[in-house]
């Protein structure tokens, strides 16, 4: 396959989540052009079945192949947990996960071989993290706990609010009990709250966020392959947003967390591809 290494990097979640992900690739790759899709017509992702989210993400591939990207990432945690590896053998373009990267630091974070995972129902409840923690290292034990009302209280803005603090204090304490000493942020919002879990486990628990490994496993993956962008072709708009239904919600939730102006965000009908 001839792919040109000045096309974008493809970039999509079930919504507005993966803007995570896509802000630390623009941190640290700035060279790459990004072709972000959000399914906010279908979002969550976190409590629909596997066979569901893999027809939801073999739609967005199609859609993102349609832009021409050379790379792609499937900033969905539940995605990945439920979607990755059957695409991957579908697909020739590089597709990568935010799982694997996350596990793979957080096994080689761990001192004390206990690790806690959160997530989506979904996520935490197919076991993806702790069969990768366990391939990096057999000694990890794994303590998963599904925090399903993170997802709401950060798309309401409740960052640090003390019901947002009420609630992850009940949603932790069973993981503080299990003293572990890493703790992988396994769903595409946890990053903005992180200062709250953070102060929640103390000072004792390293917190990994997947968002940031990610990124940088692209740029191994794309320098491996010969696909860094030379940076010579500037372009007005380098990062294009798409989604399903409400742009303009979304256009406000990206402009309050990237470092970048989003200008534009386009609806397309993501049932036709
Ligand atoms: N993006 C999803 C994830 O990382 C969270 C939101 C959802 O449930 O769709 O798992």
């Amino acid at each position: 396959m001839n792919i040109d290494r000045n096309a974008p990097v493809g970039v999509f979640d079930s919504g507005v989540g993966g803007l995570t992900v896509a802000r630390e690739i623009m941190r640290n790759l700035p060279s790459e052009k990004i072709v972000y899709f959000g399914d906010t017509a279908r979002v969550p992702y976190g409590n629909k079945s596997r066979d569901t989210v893999l027809r939801f993400s073999r739609q967005i591939i199609r859609f993102l192949k349609s832009q021409g990207v050379k790379a792609i990432v499937t900033a969905c945690n539940t995605a990945s947990a439920f979607a990755l590896d059957e695409i991957r053998q579908e697909e020739e373009i590089p597709i990568l996960g935010v799982i694997e990267p996350g596990a793979r630091v957080a096994a080689e974070k761990t001192r004390n071989k206990k690790v806690g995972v959160i997530g989506t129902v979904g996520t935490v409840g197919s076991g993806i993290h702790e069969a990768y923690l366990k391939k990096f290292d057999p000694s990890v034990t794994v303590f998963g706990k599904a925090c399903p009302l993170f997802v709401p209280l950060v798309e309401e803005g409740w960052l640090h609010d003390p019901v947002t603090v009420e609630v992850a204090g009940r949603y932790l304490q069973e993981l503080r009990e299990k003293e572990i000493d890493t703790l992988i942020l396994g769903c595409t919002h946890y990053p903005l709250i992180r200062s709250t879990i953070a102060d929640i486990m103390g000072d004792g628990v390293q917190l990994v966020n997947p968002a940031y490994e990610t990124a940088l496993e692209l740029l191994h993956l794309l320098k491996e392959k010969n696909l860094l962008s030379s940076g010579t072709e500037k372009e007005e708009f380098p990062y294009r947003f798409y989604v399903s239904d409400l742009a303009d919600k979304f256009k406000d939730f990206a402009n309050s967390i990237l470092p970048y102006d989003v200008a534009v965000t386009r609806k397309i009908d993501i049932e036709n591809y």
